[in-house]
């Protein structure tokens, strides 16, 4: 993200914050197993607000400090452990690359922060995401109550830095629209080549292997998520990880999976006939999630509010479940009743952005959040019939489908970013019998 971008974020955040100060930590390290960690990925408000993807670093937002506004802690130059660890920017490196008007190395912050929080009335900071470094920030203003008598003033408020930050975050710039495409390009082009790869008596973990390959080939090192492969019964387990199971001659494989790039999420769902051909209740049910999905993209535009999409999904999904007699009643009743919720149990979508569900309020107050441009969404209706559910037959068990797609909100309407990746049934088959 370029830096006059980033500065612009600052100052849009700092003009919001009176006589505040913002204290915002990157993620700690994550052991995995003794002395080897979880790969470092930093924390979505503060690489949005710094641009800087190092561990062990602090930034510090001071509105009109005459000395200088953004401030940031990190790690010191170390020739020894950047030859075992990799190069660091370093306090100078900071100021010199990241526009930081100061820079301290991180073993000063216990001593240098009471100086920043004197006679600040505010202090935004998200608790509760780490309960050490809470006890660090709340340390400090303890330790200014002491100085009370020499006349020093004790910030008297600590206010969630989420609260103003998150409703940034939510309206996306055309400079981090343009990473989400590129995050959605390489996740279509995985999920397609996944949709070429696939065969009967194939593992899961093999065709996880396809996405993975696609995303790493393409500079996205992480994945959103953990991409979720899951061949019949194993499509009707949300949230299904295990990917090791064999891919079986006359079932579906549904997967969900999206890369990470620039710490920007895409999060795609496709389900497709192992063997390249839907049988015709695969293809029944496929047909109505389609239908519901395409009805959901559809109510994703300016003015609507956000349980929209989720409303026209269940009106389908229902109306199709009583049509193919999986429901039995009466529709409007069986909406009333959230009849669909044995076979559909999740919510049609949720907001996306640098984390995959995304930050941002759905209500304000007690009124759903009305869509406006820039805000980002996924739609992603499904339908899960897990072998045994109560009343419904035999021939409809162990189908798993979900169909998901990026929109993001437009003046006009909406664009879908994930449209790389074929969705009709007849495209899916052509696509599968040319590999
Ligand atoms: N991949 C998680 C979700 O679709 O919400
Ligand atoms: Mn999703
Ligand atoms: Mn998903």
């Amino acid at each position: 993200m370029q830096q006059k971008e980033l500065a612009g974020r600052r100052r849009t955040l700092m003009q919001q914050m009176g006589d505040g100060i913002a204290i915002i930590p990157t993620n700690p390290h994550h052991l995995r197993n003794r002395d080897t960690e979880f790969p470092f990925r930093p924390d979505s408000d503060f690489f949005y607000l710094t641009g800087f993807a190092e561990p062990e670093a602090v930034a510090i937002l001071i509105p009109g400090r005459p000395q200088g506004e953004f401030i940031v802690f990190c790690r010191e130059r170390d020739p020894t452990k950047e030859t075992w660890t990799g190069r660091r920017a370093g306090p100078e490196g900071v100021i010199e690359r990241f526009g930081a008007d100061d820079a301290f190395p991180i073993a000063d912050l216990d001593d240098i922060m009471p100086g920043l929080l004197e006679n600040r009335a505010k202090v935004f900071y998200s608790l509760g995401a780490d309960s050490e470094f809470d006890q660090r920030v709340l340390g400090w203003v303890n330790g200014l109550r002491a100085k009370v008598r020499a006349g020093v003033h004790v910030p008297s408020e600590f206010v969630d830095l989420g609260h103003l930050l998150h409703d940034m975050r939510l309206f996306k710039s055309a400079a981090e629209l343009k990473v989400m495409r590129r995050a959605a390009d390489i996740s279509a082009a995985a999920h397609v080549r996944a949709m070429r790869a696939c065969r009967p008596g194939k593992m899961e973990y093999e065709i996880e292997a396809e996405l993975r390959h696609e995303f790493i080939r393409n500079g996205a090192r992480l994945p959103a998520y953990e991409p979720i492969v899951g061949g019949g019964a194993n499509g009707c387990i949300l949230h299904y990880v295990d990917n090791n199971a064999v891919l079986n001659d006359g079932e579906l494989l549904l997967i969900d999976a999206g890369c990470e790039i620039d710490c920007y999420a895409a999060d795609i769902t496709r389900t497709f006939p192992i063997n390249g051909r839907f049988s015709p209740e695969q293809t029944a049910l496929y047909e109505l999630v389609l239908d519901a999905q395409l009805a959901a993209i559809d109510k994703v535009r300016p003015g609507n509010h956000w349980n929209e999409p989720h409303e026209a999904a269940v009106r389908v999904l229902t109306a199709g479940l009583l049509r193919l007699r999986i429901l039995k009643g009466e529709l409007t009743d069986l909406i009333e009743q959230g009849a669909y919720r044995s076979v559909y149990m999740h919510r049609t979508g949720h907001w996306l952005g640098m984390d995959v569900h995304d930050v941002g309020e759905y209500k304000l107050g007690d009124a759903w959040r009305v869509f406006e441009p820039g805000m980002v969404t996924t739609v992603e209706p499904g339908l899960y019939i897990a072998a045994g559910t109560p009343g419904v037959a035999k021939k409809w068990w162990n189908i798993g489908i979900r169909i998901e797609d990026n929109v993001v909100v437009t003046r006009r309407g909406h664009e879908v970013t994930t449209g790389g990746v074929p969705k009709t049934v007849a495209q899916i088959e052509t696509l599968m019998a040319s590999a």
